[in-house]
């Protein structure tokens, strides 16, 4: 079998170029092929190497799929050592994205260069890992502790602008790669440029204190995640020992977190995440229908962020208001919006003014009569959302894709008032749309190929991860919170009080307890939608009794002030007395015996309620697979990432 990695003499220098599609990660056979190339460059008449790679990007990382399976050497520490001691200075030349082992290489070069466009950093930590191949100790070195640890913990990468401002990168390389990286590496050849081994700079000068800030900053942030502490760990040995005893730290802290559930758990997310947008019934060659500009029809909640999502991809919106008024407040929103992303320094402000260019809005339907996308954000209201489906269906040109982000109703009956229900689809985002990535698209019985396909590759554009959900009440995430939340209501009667339910599913991981999450939500939403049905189709009053007198109590949730909870006025949250007694009252109605009930109880029962219910949903082939409900839940409900997710850790117990 030809080796992804090739060896070519180029003049007096020693071409190694890495070819091992999709993202030339480092499988065995990329660091076998890299152990034998520079050793051939150390015996030939090259006077430097150069290490590059063909298609999208230079090096990604480690082979993810490799990890859990039986390890085979060479080792990516033993390879990138090799590369390190070369007695001919290697440079490595970077494009795309050089991640995690990948940058480790470049590291272990001598010198490096980059396109502009190019970007580096260290993503380990999102799969609950920290750089394993000296990557602690290499970059404290170049570019000192706080840079190198905002790196390492944070997992984003970096521009290449921005790795030369710390001293990571030497060198930007305008125009192609290749050859530009070559007459660089000749050019340093020439002026007598030597081995540069980063292993054996000094150790970083550092404020001792600086640690101690981290570890308390990680402690808020990123509670319980081991590969964080292990990183600041690792980083602080950079400072303390020789490298060669900080590598050892280091490797061992990164086969401790190799080997732990919630570096499991992450992994499968980062693949689940992938599997999620294929669809397995959808023909590879299915063609996709432009989409350049896009109608949003309401700018309430959801509206204004949904247009965000667009434009922050480069999509021109119309959005369509009821009035004038609500078309100034939605707008207003998204203005204030994009103010706030240039304040927090998340956007410059010439980028903010090109986002918010793109939307325009309007009160009249005819202007949507040559776009190619709709989204509907309007009320949630059925009657509403058909009369406006068939408007939209008058208006809009013919091929134009017709989406609804309805939470709950019946998507093929929407699609049913139009004469193309083959254009009809639910696009379900999550509040605040333009900032959570899970987007649950809604395939109805008769979505077509063409538009289903168009929407996932849309998906992508936009940033979001997106899922395919079938028709039900509810898709796939909203219809499993309802066993949830009834289970919550339960589990109150029986004896937990808001805050203990609250505090064990935080502590196991969940970024907030459910009922800070119905506070949050209103309680008024579910009180509307209970009123407008009969009682036998309410369910067990025992799920709605104490939510139903908190409202009657005029406790709506946070809006309100209080509602589980009482509000201050910055939103935090304080245990009522007057709910417990509620909740008594209502206990000793259906004749509940109260009794104590664990931590691990309420977790156990919270948890299984989800799992049966995504159960019966992939039974339903609903979701196509177990790993996207637990996308679902990771992206769209605050699931913890290092559980993997209801369906996979259900799996693991
Ligand atoms: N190992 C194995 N497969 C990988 C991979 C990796 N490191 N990175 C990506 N892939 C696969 C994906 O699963 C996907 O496969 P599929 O087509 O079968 O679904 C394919 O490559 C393309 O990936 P994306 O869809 O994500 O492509 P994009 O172009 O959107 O993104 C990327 C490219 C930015 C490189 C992104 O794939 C990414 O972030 N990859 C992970 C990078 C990473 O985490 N690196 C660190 C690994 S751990 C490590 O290096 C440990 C070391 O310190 C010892
Ligand atoms: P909202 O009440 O904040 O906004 C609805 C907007 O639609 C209002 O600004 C209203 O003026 C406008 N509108 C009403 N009728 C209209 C018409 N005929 N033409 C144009 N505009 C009209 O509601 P929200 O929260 O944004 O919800 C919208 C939809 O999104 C609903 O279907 C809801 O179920 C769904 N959704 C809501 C989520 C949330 O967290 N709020 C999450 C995901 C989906």
């Amino acid at each position: 079998m030809s080796s992804p990695v090739r060896y070519e003499l180029k003049g007096n220098i020693g071409v190694i170029t890495v070819n091992n599609p999709p993202v030339n990660a480092l499988s065995h056979a990329v660091r076998q092929g890299l152990l034998d190339a520079i050793n051939t460059a150390q015996r030939d008449a090259s006077e430097a190497v150069l290490i590059c790679c063909e298609g999208n990007t230079f090096i990604a990382g480690a082979d993810i799929t490799e990890f859990g399976k039986p390890f085979k050497a060479p080792g990516l520490p033993d390879v990138l050592d090799s590369i390190e001691a070369s007695k001919k200075p290697v440079v490595a030349a970077l494009h795309g994205t050089a991640l995690g082992g990948g940058f480790e290489t470049a590291l272990a070069a001598h010198y490096r260069c980059a396109v502009p466009a190019a970007k580096v950093g260290f993503p380990e930590v999102n799969l609950g890992l920290l750089p394993g191949a000296g990557g602690t100790q290499r970059t404290p070195r170049l570019a000192g502790i706080k840079a190198s640890l905002d790196l390492i913990t944070s997992g984003a990468p970096i521009s290449a602008a921005q790795a030369v401002d710390i001293g990571l990168i030497d060198e930007i390389i305008e125009g192609d790669l290749r050859s530009g990286a070559l007459v660089w590496a000749k050019s340093l050849v020439a002026s007598g440029a030597q081995v540069r081994r980063t292993s054996e700079l000094p150790a970083p000068q550092h404020d001792a204190s600086i640690f101690d800030g981290y570890r308390a900053a990680i402690a808020r942030r990123a509670r319980g995640q081991i590969a964080q502490e292990h990183i600041v760990t690792a980083v602080e040995a950079a400072t303390t020992m020789s490298y060669q005893e900080g590598v050892l730290v280091e490797r061992k802290a990164f086969m401790d977190c190799l080997n732990s559930p919630q570096s499991a758990g992450m992994r499968h997310i980062f693949f689940a995440e992938r599997q999620a947008s294929k669809v397995d019934d959808l023909p590879k060659d299915t063609p996709l229908r432009p989409v350049r500009n896009v109608g949003v029809i309401g700018g309430g909640t959801m509206g204004g962020g949904i247009a965000m999502s667009f434009a922050n991809a480069g999509i021109a919106v119309t959005m369509i208001e009821i009035s004038d008024e609500a078309l100034q407040r939605g707008l207003g929103i998204i203005e204030k919006n994009y103010e706030g992303s240039v304040k927090r320094g998340k956007l410059s402000e010439d980028d903010a003014a090109n986002c918010r260019s793109l939307i325009s809005g309007s009160t009249d339907y005819a202007d949507l009569a040559d776009v190619d996308l709709v989204v509907e954000a309007v009320f949630e209201d059925p009657e509403l959302k058909k009369t406006i489906f068939r408007k939209l269906d008058g208006v809009c040109k013919p091929g134009a894709i017709l989406a609804t982000n309805t939470s709950y109703q019946d998507v093929d009956a929407i699609a049913a008032v139009t004469k193309r229900p083959e254009d009809v689809l639910g696009m379900h985002f999550f509040s605040p749309a333009h900032i959570m990535k899970l987007l649950e698209v809604v395939r109805g019985a008769k979505t077509s190929d063409a538009v289903l396909a168009t929407v996932m590759a849309l998906a992508k554009k936009i940033r979001k991860v997106a899922v395919v959900s079938g028709v039900c009440y509810g898709f796939i995430g909203n219809r499993m919170l309802n066993p949830y939340g009834k289970t919550v209501q339960l589990l109150l009667l029986e004896g937990a009080s808001p805050q203990q339910i609250d505090t064990a599913m935080e502590n196991w991981g969940m970024a907030m307890g459910p009922l800070r999450v119905f506070d949050l939500a209103g309680l008024d939403v579910g009180y509307k939608a209970r009123q407008a049905l009969p009682d036998d189709q309410k369910g067990d009053p025992k799920s709605y009794r104490v939510p139903d007198l908190l409202v009657e109590a005029g406790r709506l949730g946070q809006k309100s002030g209080a509602g589980f909870y009482t509000y201050d006025e910055n939103r935090a949250p304080t245990p009522d007395p007057a709910v417990d007694k509620v909740i008594l009252a209502a206990a000793k109605e259906f004749g509940i015996a109260r009794r104590s009930i664990s931590d691990e109880e309420i977790v156990d029962r919270l948890i299984a309620s989800l799992v049966d219910e995504g159960r019966k949903i992939l039974d339903e082939g609903i979701a196509q697979r177990s790993s996207d409900i637990d996308v679902v839940y990771v992206y769209g409900y605050g699931f913890p990432a290092s559980r993997g997710g209801p369906m996979f850790y259900a799996g693991q117990k």
